[in-house]
């Protein structure tokens, strides 16, 4: 029996009658680009969240260049932003000349920590780079303490952005995400909480002005009609195809949420007691992206995940390289103490399969695999 790691078919089974239905609507007016599925899905999107603009765009990716745009990143500038994390949320800055400037995180969380910025603005200024602006991530599904980095940015004068490529759907202290930062990200890659059929994302703001400049870059610039280019853009649009998929599955995404806290429920519970399992800050909830546990630092992981793999249960090792320590990146400021928890998180950390139609009984599989491959009891 081989278990999938995330189950994209049973989910489409559920849905597949309207997103037909939607294809050959869109098959038939022929607007493949910015259709009107695309304005319904971002009104959609913003009554969602809360956040007063929806933007849709390509990817995650295209998501965090857009908000670069919107809040008049400069080459030269400084960002900071969690070393663990995926390649584009630090990727984007040297994309437009700036300087990504990697800082420590929180090794319950694994989001990036408040109380460590001032080490990663320190390392800045010792860099002579001014910083401007910090990106948090909501890595495998949780926001990131965006109260205290908020209060941080403020004190500061700089901007927050939310890159919740993995977050969207989870929520801090009743505030979606969307609406925790001045703009937030996300990314409709397939096997996101909330992904589409191919690549896609979306920007989330209250603030106009940064609205207007995403949407004119999201078309190259354009101004008034698409002809009148007032600023550089690039092609940064969401297919209309895609709209239709993500808005089918925005009918069961709350439902979908609510499965996927079941299964992190039942995971605590089984092996809550064998491995540290995440656990979830006071008034934080997550949509669960990854279910990512840490390894006891004795334990050899590649021996485990082999193990598990024999006995048909995939496992994910995000992130085994901190950025900092990716070669393109390594020249970058970090923040004073070497990372020191970014290191032991990249060495240890493990993830199990999770999605919202995991059964308990698959479960118990995972489970007892994983507790075979530690040699704990079952
Ligand atoms: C934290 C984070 N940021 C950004 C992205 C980029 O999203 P995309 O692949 O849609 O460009 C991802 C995608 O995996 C991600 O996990």
């Amino acid at each position: 029996m081989s278990i999938p790691f995330i189950d994209l078919k049973s989910q489409q089974a559920r849905i597949r009658d309207k997103i037909d239905a939607g294809l050959a609507t869109v098959l038939d007016h022929g607007a493949y680009i910015m259709g009107p599925e695309i304005t319904a899905l971002e009104e959609r999107l913003a009554e969602w969240s809360g956040a007063k603009h929806n933007i849709s765009c390509s990817s995650g990716t295209d998501a965090l260049l857009l908000a670069l745009h919107g809040l008049g990143l400069k080459p030269g500038q400084g960002v900071i932003v969690p070393s663990f994390t995926f390649a584009a949320s630090a990727e984007v800055m040297p994309i437009m000349g700036a300087v990504p400037v990697f800082a420590e995180v929180n090794p319950v969380t694994f989001n990036i920590e408040p109380t460590q910025l001032d080490d990663a603005r320190k390392a800045a200024s010792d860099a002579g780079v001014e910083i401007v602006g910090i990106i948090g991530v909501g890595l495998f599904g949780q926001p990131a303490n965006y109260e205290a980095l908020m209060r941080f940015a403020v004190a500061n004068n700089l901007w927050l952005i939310d890159d919740a490529a993995q977050s969207f759907g989870a929520s801090l202290n009743h505030r979606k995400v969307g609406t925790l930062a001045h703009v937030t990200c996300t990314s409709f890659f397939p096997a996101k909480p909330l992904g589409c059929y191919g690549d896609g994302g979306a920007v989330f703001t209250d603030d106009d002005d940064i609205a207007e400049i995403i949407r004119s870059c999201r078309i190259h610039g354009m101004g008034r009609d698409k002809y009148q280019n007032v600023r550089i853009g690039m092609t940064g649009r969401l297919d209309t195809m895609q709209a239709v998929v993500l808005d089918a599955k925005l009918d069961i995404f709350a439902e979908e949420l609510a499965l996927r806290q079941q299964v992190a429920d039942r995971y605590q519970d089984k092996i809550g007691n064998s491995v540290e399992t995440p656990q979830l800050a006071a008034g934080a909830s997550s949509s669960w992206a990854q279910y990512t546990i840490k390894l006891p630092a004795d334990v050899d992981r590649d021996a485990v995940c082999s193990k598990m793999q024999a006995a048909g249960v995939p496992t994910a090792i995000y992130y085994p390289v901190p950025m900092h320590c990716q070669p393109p990146y390594r020249h970058f400021p970090i923040a004073g103490g070497g990372l020191q928890t970014t290191g032991r998180l990249s060495k240890c950390v493990m993830a199990l399969p999770m999605h919202p139609y995991l059964k308990a009984d698959t479960q118990d599989v995972i489970v007892a695999a994983l507790k075979d491959a530690l040699g704990t009891e079952g």
